[in-house]
């Protein structure tokens, strides 16, 4: 009965006091609020408009709840939280949530994030928007599974620069994020009058970018803030469609994923367009309120993919019980975001990996509750999840 789930809990016990890390995400999330600027801590919390999807989110996963049967068979053995994606196995069906500016949460920024990561064994998808480049990022993760998340940048020669960078770092699948036109209208940074880029954050990758460079046709050292004005118009792409994506698709042989899918008919049309995967999120809320929450999209987009590529979850999770509703639900791997910026604002690397930490041990023990030793006990149990009849949700 000792495995994983059981030890960390056993560790978790062992701590003397006044050595103790937080458990859970409201207690680590109430710790980043006592150590971050109130501006630092908004730009992170906040989401778009009344944050209303924000909440949803929320809401989704605790509407939904497990039905276990206790005395159901489960095959003997060690309890296998691993998964295969894009012919790599991972320990954990957890992934780090591209999050970009993590320079304004700590210093070491993305590099203490996948630093954290790696002692604790959990994938990587690492944004185009760090506040650390991306050479410097694949360098303290090592040899762990990384992906890259790119913003489809205005002008297709700074993509193709970005994704050749990646390539060369190792990075070993491609994560294109399509629900960012322009940053949401979110405002708490608004009331604070703070704007994470202005202060230099999230624009590495960027300024030192040969293809960026070139089209810039000066020095950004000379003018930072022409160099800024130039970057927000390579960003924002409120005309992106399929032939772009496409395009971007075919720079690389890396596997592609598609984030930030919420409707049945993109994810058919991410298949009829060859990529590889899809992330159905929507941005944690940070965008565009009024958004269903992502877990409601996810069923109908799990049967418009029907097993032909990986569909994987981000927005809402909090919890191993989420991580096992989101995959009995269909998902093949979660992200997360929030939980581990939290960590690493309150105790940094450490912080990060006691997070992870704690999210897979949540989830382990969770699985010896719902009789599932595997992953594919859980896929195979979706009669785990159950809406109650004024849940909100729709039937699935
Ligand atoms: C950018 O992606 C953000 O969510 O702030």
């Amino acid at each position: 009965m000792d495995t994983y789930g059981v030890k960390v809990q056993r560790e978790l016990y062992a701590v003397p006091a006044g050595q103790r890390l937080p458990v859970g995400y409201a207690a680590w999330k109430a710790a980043a609020r006592t150590v971050l600027r109130p501006e630092v801590f908004d730009y992170i919390q906040g989401g778009a408009g009344r944050e209303n999807t924000q909440q949803a989110n929320l809401e989704a996963f605790r509407r939904l709840y497990l039905l276990p049967r206790p005395l159901s068979a489960v095959e003997k053995g060690p309890r296998d939280l691993s998964v295969e994606l894009f012919g790599g196995r991972q320990s954990s069906p957890l992934l780090l949530a591209p999050v970009g500016k993590l320079g304004c949460v700590h210093p070491a920024g993305e590099v203490a994030a996948a630093d954290g990561a790696r002692r604790a064994g959990i994938a990587c998808v690492v944004s185009c928007l760090g506040s650390r480049v991306l050479e410097e990022v694949a360098e303290a993760y090592g040899d762990g599974t990384r992906w890259f998340q790119l913003y489809p940048a205005s002008n297709p020669r700074i993509s193709e620069s970005l994704v050749r960078r990646a390539e060369a770092s190792g990075y070993r699948a491609l994560v294109i994020t399509v629900d960012t036109p322009v940053m949401g209208w979110r405002p708490r940074d608004l009331r604070h009058g703070y704007y994470p880029f202005s202060h230099g954050h999230g624009l590495g990758n960027y300024l030192c970018d040969p293809a960026f460079r070139a089209e810039l046709g000066f020095d950004p050292a000379d003018d930072p803030g022409r160099s800024l004005e130039y970057f927000l118009r390579v960003l924002a792409h409120d005309t992106l469609g399929w032939s772009e994506l496409t395009a971007i698709r075919c720079m690389t042989s890396l596997p592609v994923l598609v984030k930030g899918i919420l409707h049945p008919q993109d994810a058919q049309a991410a298949l009829q367009h060859g990529f590889d995967g899809l992330i159905v999120s929507n941005h944690g809320g940070r965008h565009l309120d009024g958004v269903i929450p992502a877990l409601y999209a996810l069923p109908g987009i799990v049967r418009a993919v029907d097993g032909r590529i990986p569909v994987l979850f981000d927005s809402g999770v909090r919890t191993g019980d989420d991580v096992l509703k989101a995959m009995a639900l269909g998902a093949r791997a979660v992200l997360v975001g929030r939980p581990y910026v939290y960590g690493l604002a309150v105790a940094g690397v450490e912080g990060v990996s006691a997070v992870l930490r704690q999210l897979v041990a949540e989830l382990d023990i969770s699985m010896i509750h719902a009789r599932c030793r595997t992953l594919n006990d859980v896929h195979m149990t979706p009669s785990l999840v159950k809406s109650l009849p004024d849940g909100g949700s729709p039937s699935f």
